[in-house]
């Protein structure tokens, strides 16, 4: 246990490395930022204004603070392109204990006052999302807050929202303090990438697509013509639409999403040992023998004599992806879901979290770039080196990567769901992206960035200052 703590932190101060200080008492702490007050201050609509969001992950708490100026660019908060902050346990260790929860991001509230000055507090709105941590759920496979009851997640948010409320003086929204879903994540790292690549404001048909894999879900969202979403299948009631509208940079956009609960890098493996014919997993490496534990459930993920077979671990993922469900919106990715129609909104596409992480995990694109093309075709590659391996010779050729018998599974996984199950063809060249250069600097593929445009863009409606 203490072990993993160990790997998480060095997770965690990976993932920040370029934007952040590990530490609560770092050098950005301390900076205390002053400015001379401006007129239009308070209506934010011209002083450049500020973001605070909270990101509650599984292992962590974390803020970030974003300074915009009125050209919706981001300038920097002390020495950096923002302010980073995090705690540790997550707000989902408290679970039963909403005040403990809710004073464990305290600390990240004074922090976040210190930066933002005073008379701009009123004005910079405060978002707070209940969420499991894509790159770090790995290693810890008992996710946060999405797992831990609805009951126990709302009494949690309730004394949060109570604490930001009483204890500082940012624009409140109780609505602002919320868990997260899936497709909202995958539509504000949508908005973020794009806004990093410098899409936004741009026709819809210039705009990346984003498809994001998490622990649990994986998310699919681009773009698509005002026509398309005006065509957009119904869902069924209590489901998220797929047609999201976003008004950003004086542009609309109609945003298919898509959220696959049970389709990310850990749900997904109990998913496949749930498909296998008979006693063994056709995906598992030779030799091994034993469980996958995921979400409070065992799966047997005992190996056949001969070891992992690529045809026939193929034939299990295909059948976890449920790729024949009937499909009643014409056009279907997998498991009945309707894949948007593709268009130009899809052709250039990111590849976010756990594709990356594979990606550089089995070298085929530098593990230290923080954005690489590659193809699908490069997943099926890498898989064809490592299904071959015992789960002994797979522990002594990659020490780094924590399950080793389930690498040729988790390849072949990637590259199934990219090809059978999104559509896309083998050769055709992706982005995989951790972190996007922005000026100087380099910003974490992630949404809390996307969060903060959203929550800070001038509004449509806006009657102005
Ligand atoms: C695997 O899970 C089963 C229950 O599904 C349990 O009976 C068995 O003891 C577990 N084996 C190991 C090695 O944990
Ligand atoms: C289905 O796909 C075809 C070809 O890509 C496209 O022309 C059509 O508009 C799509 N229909 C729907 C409902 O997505």
């Amino acid at each position: 246990m203490a072990r993993l703590v160990g790997l998480a932190a060095a997770v965690l101060l990976l993932l920040h490395l370029a934007s952040a200080d590990d530490s609560l008492l770092g050098r950005k702490g301390r900076i205390a930022i002053d400015e001379p007050a401006e007129e239009n201050a308070a209506s934010g609509s011209s002083a450049g204004r500020y973001a605070v969001i909270f990101d509650a992950g599984s292992t962590g708490s974390r803020v970030h603070v974003f300074k915009f100026d009125k050209k919706m660019d981001l300038v920097e908060i002390g020495d950096d392109i923002e302010f980073f902050a995090k705690v540790k346990p997550g707000l989902s260790s408290f679970a039963g204990r909403p005040q403990e929860a809710a004073d464990s991001i305290l600390p990240l509230l004074e922090k976040a006052k210190d930066i933002v000055p005073l008379r701009l507090q009123k004005t910079t709105p405060l978002k707070l999302g209940l969420t499991t941590v894509p790159g770090l759920s790995k290693l810890q496979a008992t996710a946060g807050l999405r797992l831990i009851g609805d009951e126990k997640a709302e009494q949690i948010l309730e004394a949060v929202r109570d604490l930001v409320h009483t204890k500082s003086k940012f624009q409140y929204n109780p609505k602002w303090i919320t868990v997260l879903e899936g497709s909202q994540e995958g539509s504000y790292l949508w908005v973020a990438l794009n806004y990093l690549v410098g899409k936004l404001g741009g026709d819809y048909s210039k705009t990346i697509g984003v498809a994001d894999m998490g622990g649990g879900s994986v998310q699919m969202a681009y773009a698509i013509s005002a026509n398309a979403a005006a065509n957009a299948p119904a869902v069924p009631d209590g489901k998220d639409p797929y047609i999201t509208k976003e008004y950003l940079r004086g542009r609309d956009y109609n945003l298919y999403v898509h959220s696959y609960l049970l389709y990310g890098a850990l749900a997904a493996r109990a998913e496949i040992l749930k498909a296998k014919n008979g006693p063994f997993s056709y995906c598992m490496l030779r030799g091994f023998t034993g469980n996958y534990s995921y979400n409070g459930e065992e799966y047997d993920a005992t190996a056949t004599p001969e070891g992992a077979v690529y045809d026939k671990c193929r034939e299990e993922i295909i059948r976890a992806l449920n790729l024949n469900a009937p499909c009643e919106t014409k056009n279907c990715s997998f498991n009945g879901v309707w894949n948007g129609g593709g268009g130009a909104g899809q052709d250039d596409l990111y590849l976010a979290s756990f594709f990356y992480d594979k990606a550089a995990q089995f070298g085929f694109i530098d593990s230290e770039a923080p954005s690489a093309k590659s193809t699908p075709a490069a997943y099926k590659a890498a898989a064809d080196k490592v299904c071959s391996l015992s789960a002994q010779e797979a522990k002594a050729a990659y020490p780094n990567v924590l399950d080793e018998p389930y690498i040729c599974m988790d390849l072949l996984y990637q590259y199934t769901l990219l090809v059978d199950g999104f559509g896309l063809e083998p050769t055709k060249e992706v982005t995989l992206v951790t972190r996007v250069k922005y000026g100087e600097y380099y910003i974490e593929a992630a949404w809390p960035l996307g969060t903060a445009i959203e929550a800070v863009a001038p509004k449509k409606m806006h009657q102005g200052a």
